[in-house]
């Protein structure tokens, strides 16, 4: 039987969340926590998904199904990822797939994305078409919005490219930006966030107050601006502060919590270059950015203010055949 493993990088973001969904860029840099996917071709004409770390055992249904009637959460990225794949390259046979996190769907660090874009590399590769590293963004960006309705598509081209991005909404901008030195402490605030909710919240923001809104994100694309060139010359001092001008927006925007601005707090005050949240808000990590001579003392102080500290590894590779 046909079978392949592919894996993907995890993401976080660096500067422009939520602005980003509204036409305005981004940075994002890959974390190597992977998400792996293996798939095995069936004769039957069955899909069948084991996804335990989203409790996910023993899902089946017909292909015929796919993508209709009540889909369990932890199943619809996979799922609709696809049944996108078979609405555009029609195949015969089944598949079982089987999914394995590195790291908790808890933290924010883009386990759907990820999941969405290593079914659709798999499928590629097995049934022999021919995908650029676009055409799955392009794919996986359909499936992302399908499920979601809203979202940039930032994670999915993290997941793909790897490495550190320059990104604007949809993918029609993806630049690789040369970035090794950078090093972040990530602290998790222990509360699980709900990225669609969050983008709802400031939708509605943005219905009721646009001017002030289009203004927080004019001002967070300038420092998106001023951030590329601080990571392209490497001055992790400037890239600091505008990490701290961001996160005031996002506290403006009203997405950050009483315990991301605690741990943020600490990071600074122990000596770290800047912090702020990553993502949507709401709760998941905060990110600080450190030098080696800071990064036990901020990780220490993310502890002992109740963040729980997870270490990665930066400089990612992006999504690849593993066997
Ligand atoms: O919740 P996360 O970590 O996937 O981040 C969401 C970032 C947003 O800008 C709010 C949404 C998006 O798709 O860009």
């Amino acid at each position: 039987m046909a079978k392949i493993t592919i894996s993907a990088p995890g993401k976080l973001m660096l500067l422009g969340e939520h602005a980003v969904v509204y036409n305005h860029p981004c940075l994002v840099t890959a974390v190597d926590q992977r998400m792996q996917v293996t798939i095995t071709i069936l004769k039957d004409s069955i899909f069948e998904l084991e996804a335990p770390d989203v409790d996910i055992k023993g899902y089946k249904k017909s292909l015929s199904s796919l993508g209709k009637g009540d889909i369990p959460k932890g199943a619809k990225f996979v799922e609709l990822a696809v049944a996108n794949f078979r609405h555009k390259y029609p195949f015969q046979g089944g598949i079982h797939i089987e999914t394995h996190s590195e790291f908790s769907s808890q933290f924010g660090f883009g386990s759907s994305s990820a999941s969405t874009v290593c079914t659709l590399k798999a499928l590629s590769d097995l049934f022999k078409i021919n995908l650029s590293s676009k055409d799955i963004f392009d794919l996986s960006y359909k499936t992302i919005l399908d499920i979601q309705g809203k979202g940039s598509g930032f994670d999915i081209a993290a997941a793909i490219y790897g490495g550190t991005l320059y990104f604007l909404t949809g993918g029609k901008k993806i630049v690789p930006l040369e970035a090794r030195g950078l090093d972040l402490v990530v602290g998790y605030s222990g509360i699980k966030a709900d990225t669609v909710s969050l983008i709802n919240m400031v939708k509605e923001k943005m219905n009721t107050h646009k001017e002030a809104i289009d203004k927080i994100f004019d001002g967070i694309t300038d420092l998106v601006e001023q951030a590329h060139q601080a990571i392209l010359e490497k001055d992790w001092e400037r890239l600091g502060t505008f990490m701290n001008y961001n996160q005031d927006y996002l506290e403006d925007l009203g997405v950050s919590t009483e315990k991301l601005n605690i741990l943020i707090k600490a990071a600074r005050d122990a000596g770290a270059y800047g912090a702020k949240l990553s993502g949507a808000g709401g709760g998941d990590c905060m990110i600080a950015l450190v030098s080696p001579e800071t990064k036990e003392k901020v990780s220490q102080a993310i502890e002992n203010n109740g963040g729980k500290v997870i270490k990665v590894s930066l400089n990612a590779p992006g999504v690849r055949i593993e066997i």
